[in-house]
C-alpha cells in the first residue's frame, strides 16, 4: 500500500473503504487553517481485510492519530490500547490518537449529533420522544448520547427488530423509557425528534413508516448528507423541520481535531463554506 510519509508536520488521516468522496481532508484543513494549527491530513484507503496492517504503518511511519469511517469502526475499537466510555459502549471508534505507540480510541459521533440537533437547529433532547430509525453501526453509536440527555421516550426501530432489541438490552437500565420495534409498530405513534441512521438513503430506499410519526413542529434528521433523501421529503410533505447530517459530519470531526490539538474549531463558518 501507498501510504503518504509524513513531513515535519503532525500529520492525520482518515480511513475507510471506499473514501473517495470523503469531505473530512477539507473540513479538516479549514480547522487547521482557522486556528492556525500546522498539520496535515489525508485520505487512505485500506483493504477491507487490511485495516489492522494499515493502522500499525502509520503509526510505523509516525502519524499522530486517524478518523475511522466505513466499514471499520468496530473493527477500531478492538484495536485500541485504551478506549473513552463512550467509544467503550458504542462499541465503534471513529477518532485513534497514537501516543507513543499506543493507540487510544474515542468516538465523537454521537456528541456530533447531539451538538448539530441541539446547538445548531435548537432541538433540546430532554423531555422530547425521540425515534431512532436503524439499529446498524450508526444507530448504535449514537443511541448512549441521546439516552445521556434524558429523553420522554427512546425508541429504536428497525428491519430487523432483533437488532433493536439488543441495543435496548445493552441499556436496559432505562427500560422505561427505551423501546425496540420493527417499523410496522409505529402506526399510531409520533415523535418530536425523528432520527434517520439507516443506509436507505444511499440506496434511495423509502422506509415504510407512517406519516403519523412526524408530531407537530418535529425536527427529521437524516445522517446521510447532501442529498435530499425520500425520508426527508416524506417529512417535508408532513411539516417537519428537515436536516442532512453535514452538521453533525462537521461537529464529530471538530472534536476529533480537539482532541489532537486541544483547540475547538469555529464550526459554523466551515458549514456555510461546505454548503456554498
Ligand atoms: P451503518 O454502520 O451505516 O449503520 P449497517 O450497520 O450496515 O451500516 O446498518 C445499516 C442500517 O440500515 C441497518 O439498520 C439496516 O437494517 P437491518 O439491520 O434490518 O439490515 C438498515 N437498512 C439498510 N437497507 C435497508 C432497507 N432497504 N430497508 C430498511 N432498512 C434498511
Amino acid at each position: 500500500m501507498n501510504l503518504i510519509k509524513p513531513t515535519d508536520k503532525d500529520t492525520y488521516a482518515v480511513i475507510g473503504n471506499p473514501i473517495d468522496h470523503s469531505k473530512s481532508p477539507e473540513i479538516h484543513a479549514l480547522f487547521a487553517k482557522n486556528t492556525n494549527q500546522p498539520i496535515e491530513y489525508h485520505a487512505t484507503l485500506a483493504p477491507i481485510d487490511g485495516f489492522a496492517n494499515t493502522i500499525k504503518d502509520m503509526i510505523g511511519l509516525g502519524y499522530k492519530g486517524v478518523n475511522i469511517t466505513v466499514p471499520f469502526k468496530h473493527e477500531a475499537a478492538k484495536l485500541c490500547d485504551v478506549k473513552s466510555y463512550k467509544a467503550y459502549m458504542a462499541g465503534a471508534v471513529n477518532t485513534m490518537t497514537f501516543v507513543e505507540g499506543k493507540i487510544h480510541g474515542d468516538n465523537t459521533d454521537g456528541d456530533g449529533l447531539l451538538t448539530d440537533i441541539q446547538n445548531n437547529l435548537g432541538f433540546p433532547v430532554n423531555h422530547k420522544r425521540v425515534l431512532i430509525l436503524g439499529a446498524g453501526g450508526a444507530g448504535e453509536g449514537v443511541f448512549q448520547t441521546i439516552l445521556n440527555e434524558h429523553p420522554a421516550i427512546l425508541t429504536i426501530a428497525n428491519r430487523t427488530p432483533e437488532k433493536a432489541k439488543n441495543i435496548v438490552e445493552k441499556f436496559s437500565h432505562h427500560s422505561m423509557v427505551c423501546h425496540a420495534c420493527g417499523y410496522e409498530d409505529l402506526d399510531h405513534q409520533s415523535f418530536d425528534i425523528i432520527i434517520n441512521a439507516t443506509s436507505t438513503g444511499l440506496s434511495d430506499t423509502a422506509l415504510p413508516i407512517p406519516d403519523s410519526v412526524f408530531a407537530d413542529g418535529c425536527l427529521a434528521y437524516d445522517m446521510v448528507y447532501a442529498k435530499d433523501t425520500l425520508f426527508m421529503q416524506q417529512a417535508r410533505a408532513n411539516g417537519a423541520t428537515v436536516a442532512d447530517g453535514l452538521g453533525m459530519l462537521v461537529e464529530q470531526a471538530a472534536l476529533a481535531f480537539k482532541i489532537w490539538r486541544k483547540v475547538a474549531p469555529d464550526t459554523q463558518v466551515i458549514m456555510k463554506a461546505l454548503r456554498q
